[in-house]
C-alpha cells in the first residue's frame, strides 16, 4: 500500500521582527494586552520587496536539503496560501520555475489556516492514485499585506512566513507502525464567512482588501471543531491520544492550544508552540513549528504526530503521521 511519507522539512522567516512594543506606537494596544489575551510576543514582517513566492522558495529549498532531495525529483508543488503574489498563475508555480522544475503538477490551495492540513490531504491522495512520487507541501504566507494596520482587533494577530515539507510515494504495510501520512480529515462550514473573511478581491472589490474577524465567535468555534477533528482521527486509525507523541496545531493564539490540550490530557511539554515568536501565520504555522520541533531534536523519526487547524470559510481538520 502507497504511504506519503515525509523526508525532509524547512522553514524561512523574513528577517524583520516587529515587537508588541513597537505595534503599540501605531495602535492603542501593550505588550501585556496581546500577550495575556494570544501569548504573542513578537513576529516577522515581509520586506517591501518580498513577495509570498520568495518565502515560499526559501522553504522548499530547506526542505530540499534537510531531505538530501534534489529539486529535479519533484513532480508535484502545492502551495497553501491566502495570500498569493498575483490572482492568478498560482503561486506553486513561481515556485516551481524558481526551482527550475519542469514536470509535474504545481498549484494552490485556498483553506486560509487550515490550507497546510488540507495540502496533507490532497499530496495524500495524489500519492495514492499514483499521480505524484515526490512532492512539496508549501505553507506560505505575508499577512502583513492583508492587515488593516489601523484596527488593533485584528493587526497585532498576524505575522509571515513559510514552511515546507518534502514526501515521497513508497510502499508501507498500510498499519499504524509506518512512517507517513496515516490519515487526514477535512471540513468546512461556509455559513460562518462572516466570522472571518477579507473584504475584497478580483470579483467583488477588485482590490485586494483588509482581513475581518468577530475574534471570540471564533475562538469558540476553533476550541471544538479542532479537538472533534483530532477524535475522528484517532479513532480512525484506532488510537488514543496517549498514542500521541506530539501535537503540531495551527498557531493562532495559546490560549486556544492550550485548551485543545487540556480536551486531549496532553501535558503541555508534547505540544509544539511557536506562536509567541511567530503570531499567526496563517497555512505556514504548522510546517513552522513542525520544522522548529523536528531541527531541535524534539520531534525524532517514529514519532506519533498530530496536526490540527482552523481558518477563514470556516476550515478546519486534522492530520496524523508517523514521523
Ligand atoms: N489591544 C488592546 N485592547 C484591545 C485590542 C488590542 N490589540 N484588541 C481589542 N481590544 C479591546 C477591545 O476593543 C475590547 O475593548 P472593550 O471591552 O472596551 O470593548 C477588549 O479589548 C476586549 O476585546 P475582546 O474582543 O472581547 O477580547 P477577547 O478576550 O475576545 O480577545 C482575541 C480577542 C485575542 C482576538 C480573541 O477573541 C481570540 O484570540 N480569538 C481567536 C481569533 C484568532 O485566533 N484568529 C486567528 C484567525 S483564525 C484561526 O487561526 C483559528
Amino acid at each position: 500500500m502507497i504511504r506519503a511519507n515525509i523526508k525532509g522539512c524547512g522553514s524561512y522567516l523574513p528577517e524583520r521582527i516587529v515587537t508588541n512594543d513597537q505595534l503599540a506606537e501605531r495602535v492603542e494596544t501593550s505588550d501585556e494586552w496581546i500577550r495575556q489575551r494570544t501569548g504573542i510576543r513578537h513576529r516577522y514582517i515581509a520586506g517591501e520587496n518580498e513577495l509570498t513566492s520568495d518565502l515560499a522558495t526559501k522553504a522548499a529549498l530547506a526542505a530540499l536539503e534537510h531531505a538530501g532531495i534534489d529539486a529535479s525529483e519533484v513532480d508535484l508543488i502545492v502551495c497553501a496560501t491566502a495570500t498569493p503574489d498575483e490572482t492568478f498563475p498560482a503561486t506553486a508555480t513561481v515556485v516551481q520555475k524558481n526551482l527550475g522544475v519542469i514536470k509535474g503538477a504545481a498549484f494552490d490551495i485556498q483553506a486560509v489556516c487550515s490550507g497546510f492540513v488540507y495540502g496533507l490531504a490532497v499530496v495524500d491522495s495524489l500519492m495514492k492514485t499514483g499521480q505524484a512520487k515526490t512532492a512539496l507541501l508549501i505553507g506560505a504566507e505575508t499577512f502583513s499585506r492583508i492587515l488593516d494596520w489601523k484596527d488593533r482587533s485584528t493587526c497585532v494577530l498576524f505575522g509571515d512566513g513559510a514552511g515546507a515539507i518534502v514526501l515521497k510515494a513508497e510502499e508501507g504495510k498500510g498499519d499504524t507502525s509506518d512512517s507517513g501520512i496515516l490519515n487526514t480529515h477535512i471540513y468546512s462550514d461556509g455559513r460562518y464567512h462572516d466570522a472571518l473573511y477579507v473584504d475584497g478581491g478580483p470579483s467583488s472589490t477588485g482590490t485586494a482588501g483588509f482581513l475581518r474577524m468577530e475574534g471570540k465567535e471564533v475562538f469558540r468555534q476553533a476550541v471544538s471543531r479542532m479537538p472533534e477533528a483530532i477524535d475522528t482521527a484517532l479513532k480512525t486509525s484506532g488510537l488514543n491520544a496517549e498514542d500521541i507523541d506530539w501535537l503540531v496545531p495551527h498557531q493562532a493564539n495559546i490560549r486556544i492550544i492550550e485548551a485543545m490540550g487540556k480536551k486531549l490530557k496532553l501535558p503541555k511539554e508534547r505540544v509544539v508552540v511557536t506562536v509567541d515568536k511567530h503570531a499567526n501565520t496563517s497555512a505556514a504555522s504548522i510546517p513552522l513549528a513542525l520544522t522548529e520541533a523536528v531541527y531541535d531534536g524534539r520531534i525524532k523519526r517514529g514519532d506519533m504526530v498530530m496536526m490540527a487547524a482552523m481558518g477563514g470559510g470556516f476550515t478546519w481538520g486534522s492530520a496524523l503521521l508517523r514521523w
